[in-house]
């Protein structure tokens, strides 16, 4: 079996080298700047060097800022996808927004609203689509963030691989009721889910 790598890991790894590479270059910034303040001030250096046309100057802060930024675009890049890249086990569920809910549909035609549960440690491919305006479907704890359009049908997938109760919401502004429009995800282990699949959606 392939392994998985969960894209939750990468999408973080992603996040703190960009912030991390951000904050080192702000303080690096800052305190040059501060140190030439008074390393070249007219007092101590009234006449200033000029230093136009230094081809290795040119050079390093030319590189430099390129080599930075690609590898942020290359850590941003794997993250995203690690997000699009489905593993071929997954299980798929339908999931359709409308106002002001959403609706879950499973393999066997089992259908849930505001709930969605799901089976620990099995891949989970959302298929998303919207029955009438734009929403968005916004997993945090999954790094999920992706809108539900009408006409449109796009995907997610994510890796549920802890047991617990986790938070969905909308994330397009969709109308009045759009702040209400939540949902929550449960995992639960295989057996629970495969008895929570066979029971009629009525008690829902
Ligand atoms: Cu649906 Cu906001």
């Amino acid at each position: 079996m392939e392994t998985i790598i969960n894209p939750v890991v990468k999408v973080d790894a992603a996040f703190v080298y960009i912030i991390g590479f951000s904050l080192f270059l702000l303080f690096a910034i800052t305190a040059t700047m501060v140190w030439f303040v008074f390393r070249y001030s007219r007092k101590r250096h009234p006449r200033a060097a000029d230093i136009r046309g230094d081809w290795r100057l040119e050079l390093v802060w030319t590189l430099v800022p390129t080599l930075i930024a690609m590898s942020m675009f290359w850590v941003g890049w794997s993250s995203y996808a690690g997000l699009r890249n489905v593993p071929d086990n997954a299980l798929t569920i339908e999931t359709v927004a409308m106002m002001y809910s959403w609706i879950f549909i499973y393999p066997n035609e089992k259908e849930t609203e505001d709930e969605l549960v799901v089976p620990l440690g099995k891949p989970v491919r959302l298929e998303v689509t919207s029955d009438d305006v734009i929403h968005g479907l916004f997993i945090p704890a999954f790094r999920i963030k992706v809108d539900a359009v009408p006409g449109v049908h796009t995907y997610a997938w994510f890796l549920p691989d802890e047991t617990g109760t986790y938070f969905i919401q909308c994330s397009e502004f969709c109308g009045v009721g759009h702040a209400d429009m939540t949902a929550v995800l449960r995992v639960v282990t295989e057996a629970e889910y495969l008895a929570w699949l066979e029971t009629e959606a009525a008690d829902e």
